[in-house]
């Protein structure tokens, strides 16, 4: 059980309430940590009450004891993040902090601002000892990490002249996402898979991310950043990279980011489609007559040996009708020796959200007949779990254990960066029917 000086820079933002307070009260119900402090900081934060009662509602079945604990550890400090004497108040903030609740000085400072503050914050937190502790102090950044391949080197290059790569976290949610985590397992424990996943055998893989909901209220980000930069840059990619890699040597850190890198070297885009949904263009803080998609539909190139000739098609998009996250392979059809030969490929898919499980779709002969009938053959996660940990808390859990095998490496981000910049930034987008499939 760690004690821990949790420091959320931007923490005015949605994911404080939606995701960290509730990923940190977790952690703290399933006695992971034992005690802490919750310092959140931003422009206008003076007071963190109605940060941690809006959280409240994202919390689930509450336990009295562990919520008690947040509550009477939590702090606000506004900051202006160019202000060097600020940084000196912050500091003396948290030792008074850290010696009121008798904390060691393990700090995690959240990066949960745009990616524009990421260096001068990072530079201004070394420059004034804020990370000089009788403990660690780690450094977790949220995604984008930049917004092309340009800023995102500069801030790679401006904070690891500050911080070793041991103690930085690019943090993707996705990758703890316990199907996302499963990918390297199945695929590298099951004889009866890995061998088919080549171009001998697959005839495309279909990464969908669809989403119901619209922006939210994040025109100010969003309106800038759009779906390519939002999802497929990072969520997109990471799950391309991890279906498309070859066997690390072991299911582990470096090994697996070292085989998502040389993936993300050879993935090149081969077409796009783009689209926008109605209505976007009122949404508050959206620029008059923006053409930001909210939508996209890309087909890449893998070009690895195993993988040339096979398209990956990635879906993005807000608005649409369903949510949902997937990875579906679909297999070339057999050599077919009957008469009336399968017309759908045999698909193998990971089923990341909703309803998470894996499913495989063979065909079987129907009984009493000369024919054939699709079955599937499906695994739901719930049979282990009802409730499968939630992401950030896994992922705050692996920076608590230093465990930066889920986390997005230096070269990973900007290879990634480099595919996203050769996009053309003139492409039409197609105004698409909120609740529809996007556009035709
Ligand atoms: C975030 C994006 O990274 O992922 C959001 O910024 C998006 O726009 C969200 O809604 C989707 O995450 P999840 O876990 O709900 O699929």
């Amino acid at each position: 059980m760690e004690q821990v000086t949790f420091i959320i820079l931007g923490v005015t933002g949605d994911l404080t309430k939606r995701k960290l307070i509730p990923a940190i009260y977790q952690l703290i119900k399933n006695k992971k940590i034992k005690n802490l402090a919750f310092v959140g900081i931003s422009r206008s934060a003076t007071s963190i009450e109605p940060i941690i009662a809006a959280a409240e509602k994202f919390i689930g079945q509450k336990d009295e004891q562990s919520w008690k604990l947040i509550k009477q550890s939590s702090y606000a400090l506004a900051m202006n993040f160019d202000n060097q004497e600020d940084y000196q108040k912050l500091a003396l903030l948290l030792k008074t902090i850290e010696q009121k609740h008798e904390l060691p000085g393990n700090r995690i400072f959240y990066f949960a601002t745009l990616p524009e503050h990421f260096s001068t914050i990072t530079t201004s937190l070394s420059k004034n000892g804020l990370t000089t502790t009788n403990g660690w102090s780690r450094l977790v950044y949220e995604k984008p990490f930049g917004w092309d391949l340009a800023s995102a080197k500069n801030i790679n290059k401006k904070i690891l002249n500050v911080f070793d790569e041991k103690d930085i976290y690019r943090i993707d949610h996705y990758l703890g996402k316990e199907l996302v985590s499963g990918i390297a397992f199945l695929r590298f424990t099951n004889r009866i898979l890995e061998p088919l996943l080549n171009n001998k055998h697959v005839d495309s893989v279909e990464i969908t991310m669809t989403e119901k909901i619209g922006i939210e209220g994040r025109g100010n980000y969003y309106d800038k950043y759009g779906v390519i930069k939002d999802i497929i840059q990072n969520h997109g990619f990471q799950l391309l990279a991890l279906t498309a890699m070859e066997a690390p040597l072991k299911l582990a850190g470096g090994h697996i980011r070292d085989q998502k890198a040389r993936v993300l070297k050879k993935t090149r885009l081969a077409e796009i489609t783009l689209g926008q949904y109605k209505g976007y263009l009122n949404e508050p803080n959206v620029a008059p007559g923006s053409r930001t998609p909210t939508y996209a539909r890309a087909r890449f190139e893998v070009n690895t040996k195993a993988w040339k000739g096979v398209p990956f098609i990635i879906t993005a998009g807000k608005n649409l009708a369903a949510k949902e996250t997937s990875i579906t392979i679909n297999f070339k059809l057999a050599e077919c020796r009957i008469q009336s030969c399968p017309t759908e490929p045999n698909t193998f898919k990971i089923r990341i959200q909703p309803d998470e499980g894996v499913s495989l779709n063979i065909y079987t002969k129907k009984p009493g007949t000369q024919e054939i009938s699709p079955v599937e053959m499906n695994f739901s996660q719930g049979r282990f779990e009802a409730n499968t940990p939630e992401a950030y808390g896994t992922l705050i859990e692996d920076v608590i254990r230093a465990d930066q095998s889920f986390f997005v490496r230096e070269d990973e981000i900007e290879l990634s960066w480099k595919i996203i910049d050769n996009i053309p930034s003139d492409l039409p987008v197609v105004i698409y029917a909120q609740g529809s499939k996007g556009p035709p």
